[in-house]
């Protein structure tokens, strides 16, 4: 059974490998203009098809984390620990991606968590944080921003699939102009600059890439009525395909380097400075049908709704 699971992934990596090296590179060719939907950051080809054990510490449970030979990682949560990984690379600007399949059947109670993070005072962070629910219930997957130290900007939605069933991509872009969250390449959130209209933007620090798993019963399911049930443990989170096509953070970098137009930074060319008009539809449809939660829209929480809200769609 072992074996015939790890023969299986073993050949869906094979296939995934040269699927990524048959295509061709991020470039602004992938850009749509023509009106359909543009995945540039799903389906192409990244940089960097990064090993984890090369690219990744543990910063806890290190006995909760399980490398696979074919490029996959396991974080687990039981009784007696969570886990989480860190990247060794800091990178400011770029696309970062990372494949996830969440825990499967009763996960009730356990939060997921892939994030870039600053570090040190007025960090900046971007969080994805899959929110574990009861057998054939829907999971959440709650997106957060904090720029200059200041987050509590929360949004969750329901995803358009089960997503432990298997394998699906999330990844964010980032620039100068602004920062998409992506699921399997449709938009579902834009933080935009706007700091003309006076509101703090991820600029000034490159972050790290991080993932966890953790006992979030108190709140994460529900709103905390249901706990996990360790009669279910261990849980099981697998990581896949990491890779990144970003400006990495050396002792030489500079942030307007990593900002400056180029064929390395493609990022900061012009089509990446909004989303185009079939991405815009994208995001209306992930906000209009798969809204859970959104702070702009909590009035109890912001009797005025935040001045970055507008502009964000
Ligand atoms: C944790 O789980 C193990 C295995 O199921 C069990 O033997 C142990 O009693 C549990 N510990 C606590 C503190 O619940
Ligand atoms: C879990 O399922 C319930 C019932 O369908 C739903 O109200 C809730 O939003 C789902 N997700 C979480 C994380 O609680
Ligand atoms: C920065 O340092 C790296 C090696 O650490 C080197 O490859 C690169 O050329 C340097 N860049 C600049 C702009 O000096």
């Amino acid at each position: 059974m072992k074996r015939a699971m790890a023969e299986q992934r073993r050949t869906a990596l094979v296939v995934l490998f040269l699927a990524l090296v048959a295509s061709p590179l991020v470039s602004s060719q992938d850009v749509d203009t023509s009106g359909t939907l543009p995945k540039p950051f799903a389906t192409s080809a990244p940089k960097n098809f990064a090993d984890f054990t090369s690219e990744f510490s543990v910063y806890w449970g290190p006995d909760h984390i399980y490398t696979t030979p074919d490029q996959m990682l396991d974080l687990t949560l039981t009784n007696s620990s969570g886990a989480g990984f860190a990247s060794r690379r800091n990178f400011i600007y770029g696309r970062i991606n990372m494949n996830l399949k969440l825990v499967g059947g009763d996960s009730s109670g356990t939060v997921t968590t892939y994030y870039l993070t600053s570090f040190g005072q007025y960090h900046d962070e971007l969080d994805f944080e899959f929110l574990g629910n009861q057998s054939g219930q829907p999971y959440i997957l709650q997106t957060n921003v904090f720029a200059n130290g200041v987050g509590e900007r929360e949004q969750r939605i329901f995803l358009w699939f089960d997503p432990s069933a298997d394998f699906h991509s999330y990844s964010v872009l980032w620039n100068k102009k602004q920062i998409v969250f992506f699921v399997d390449g449709v938009p579902i959130r834009v933080f935009k600059n706007n700091e003309a209209l006076g509101m703090p933007y991820l600029n000034k620090q490159p972050m790290g890439v991080y993932s966890s798993i953790w006992n979030g019963d108190t709140w994460a399911t529900q709103g905390g009525r249901i706990k996990i049930n360790w009669d279910y443990a261990p849980f099981v989170a697998t990581f896949q395909n990491y890779n990144y096509d970003a400006c990495e953070w050396l002792t030489n970098t500079t942030v307007p380097a990593c900002a400056a137009p180029g064929v390395t930074n493609w990022w900061d060319a012009p089509a990446y400075d909004e989303l185009t008009p079939a991405q815009v539809n994208e995001l209306r449809k992930v906000q209009q049908q798969y809204t859970v939660y959104d702070y702009c829209t909590d009035t109890k929480r912001n009797p005025v709704a935040p001045v970055e809200c507008a502009g964000n769609l």
